[in-house]
């Protein structure tokens, strides 16, 4: 299994964020993980469709949503034409978590579903045929920074199981306190994308390249 890296650029200069999200590109990146937050949904604020566009032209990664918004439906189409590529929803930020996925399909996007730490791995039972990819939060969602949860590694790994069961290529991304010690563990338990924000850009003395590889256990 080719594990992928998401750098999340939540942790990168934002008075850089264009020449951050081209830096990371270049350094190795699979995926451009942006996430959107709203004050109302998670307790922080960061940034809208506008700042998505903007950044677009840095990458040609993929450029991966992770909408951390409530309501999501208003706002779907706005970043869906804002550039992204896959917009991820969590099934608490709106009352039809199906329809939301049907909006995302419906622009063109690839779309994909994210289990808080308090969500069990079951709300994905009906939805799984559906997304591309699974959001396993290891943090509450609202910063980076924070410590990794443990209980995530057994919910990757159930979802491991319900998903290799479809027999489709959805994505297992894990989402919070990824860093080089604690992505061998997700890895183990069957994660295939990891974003880590502090790990890649605060990550200690190396480059991006460097902290990119050591996630991925190339190092
Ligand atoms: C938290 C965000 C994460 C976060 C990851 O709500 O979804 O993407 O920025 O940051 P680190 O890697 O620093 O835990
Ligand atoms: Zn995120």
């Amino acid at each position: 299994m080719t594990v992928r890296i998401a750098p999340s650029i939540l942790a990168s200069d934002f008075a850089r964020l264009g020449e951050e999200t081209r830096a990371v590109s270049e350094a190795g990146a699979d995926y451009v993980h942006v996430d959107v937050m709203d004050g109302h949904f998670v307790p922080n604020i960061t940034i809208g469709p506008d700042v998505v566009r903007a950044i677009r032209p840095y990458t040609d990664k993929v450029l991966d949503v992770h909408l951390m918004i409530s309501p999501v439906d208003p706002f779907i189409e706005a970043f869906a034409e804002a550039g992204a590529d896959i917009i991820t929803v969590h099934p608490e930020a709106g009352a039809h978590v199906h329809r939301t996925i049907q909006l995302v399909r419906g622009c063109g996007k690839k779309v994909g579903v994210s289990i808080n730490p308090g969500t069990p791995v079951s709300v994905l039972e009906d939805l799984l045929h559906e997304v591309d990819l699974v959001l396993v939060m290891s943090v509450n969602p609202g910063f980076g920074g924070q410590k990794f949860i443990p209980n995530a590694t057994r919910k990757i790994a159930q979802l491991r199981e319900m998903i290799d069961a479809t027999g489709k290529a959805i994505d297992l991304q894990v989402d919070g306190g990824i860093n080089f010690e604690t992505a061998p563990k997700a890895i183990g338990a069957g994660a295939d994308v990891l974003v880590a924000g502090t790990a890649t850009f605060k990550g200690g003395p190396h480059s991006y390249a460097d902290n990119i590889r050591r996630l991925r256990g190339e190092v």
